[in-house]
């Protein structure tokens, strides 16, 4: 077919007949200004008159008339159940055939065990997360990306509160720094931080529950409370009984973060399974030192 009129090149076929659409249309052009140069009018006047300007008895011509209409039903069809929206498409195909074997895989790995959600994980990092967090997770010590080998601790709910956090996109916005003064020092946090993590969020380390310490901790955490609830779970902030999860890092996935180290996309885009996110999120926890 492209060696039809000698052009090697479809694209060149493509290329002349729309050098020939506009020189014949440059032509159209240039006939029509000069025919209202020297055009005269004819034929019967209607009775209107507006500020003496009359109009000639044209009316429509019953067959455009009918090819216009006929033309936008034909066009709704053909939008809608013609070619368009129907049409077999290589993307189209694509699409099923992914989703068919996401979901053969989200059934076959649906109750994996820790172990090989670890190993699952780590190549998903390799490729997904490395580029920002590194191989090891680090983030260039924290400056290129959040360092995961600390994230998700003990220590580093203290962090956040000390240095503040923002950018998942809760309803609350930010947590600023020390709460912008409502705890004075770090102790303080850290009486809170003990309060949600012994009784609220059991991250690692396990914490055993120290009853002669409850109320005075109970009592710092009282100040999360207003955000994060008593029960930890977050109204408009992140539910932080799932802090050191799977959970925890899905969410973050599923949301992006543009915080004060930089900008995180969202996976929120089908690249990952459900189970490849609880997978990556399993790995990520497992790089805590
Ligand atoms: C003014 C409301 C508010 C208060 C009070 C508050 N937080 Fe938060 N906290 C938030 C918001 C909003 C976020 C989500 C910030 C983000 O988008 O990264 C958050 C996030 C967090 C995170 C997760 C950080 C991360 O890495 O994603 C931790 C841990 C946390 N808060 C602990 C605490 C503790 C402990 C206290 C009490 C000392 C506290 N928060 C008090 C609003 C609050
Ligand atoms: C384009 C770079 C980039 C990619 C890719 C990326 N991250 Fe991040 N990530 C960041 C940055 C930057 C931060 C720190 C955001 C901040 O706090 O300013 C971050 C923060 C995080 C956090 C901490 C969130 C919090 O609430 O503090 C987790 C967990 C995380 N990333 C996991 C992942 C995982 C898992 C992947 C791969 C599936 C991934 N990231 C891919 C840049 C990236």
């Amino acid at each position: 077919m492209s060696d039809l009129f000698g052009f090697s090149n479809i694209n060149e076929l493509a290329l002349a007949g729309a050098a020939a659409t506009l020189v014949i249309t440059l032509i159209a052009i240039a006939i029509y200004f000069k025919s209202i140069a020297s055009d005269k009018s004819s034929g019967e006047l209607s009775d209107g008159a507006w500020d003496g300007i009359k109009e000639y008895k044209n009316p429509l011509p019953l067959g455009w008339a009918v090819s216009f209409l006929g033309l936008g039903i034909w066009a709704i069809w053909y939008m809608f159940a013609g070619y368009p929206l129907n049409a077999y498409s290589q993307i189209g195909e694509y699409n099923e055939e992914v989703a068919g074997h996401n979901a053969k895989f989200e059934a076959k790995w649906q109750n994996a065990d820790e172990a090989t959600l670890r190993n699952m994980g780590e190549s998903v990092f390799s490729v997904q997360c490395a580029p920002c967090h590194g191989l090891t997770g680090d983030g260039i010590d924290g400056k290129m990306a959040a360092d995961l080998t600390k994230w998700g601790t003990d220590t580093s709910v203290v962090d956040s509160v000390l240095h503040g956090s923002k950018g998942l996109g809760y309803d609350l916005i930010e947590m600023l720094p020390k709460l912008d003064g409502l705890v004075e020092s770090e102790r303080d946090i850290e009486l809170a931080r003990d309060y949600m993590v012994k009784y609220l969020a059991q991250t690692k380390p396990l914490t055993a529950g120290d009853e002669n310490t409850k109320g005075i901790e109970e009592e710092a955490w009282n100040v999360c409370a207003s955000c994060h609830g008593e029960d930890g779970k977050g109204y408009g902030a992140p539910d932080l009984t799932n802090y050191g999860k799977p959970e925890f890092v899905v969410d973050v996935l599923n949301r992006g973060k543009n915080g004060y180290i930089g900008s995180m996309p969202a996976f929120d885009d089908g690249r990952l399974t459900d189970v490849q996110k609880r997978a990556v999120g399993t790995y990520v926890l497992s790089l805590r030192r």
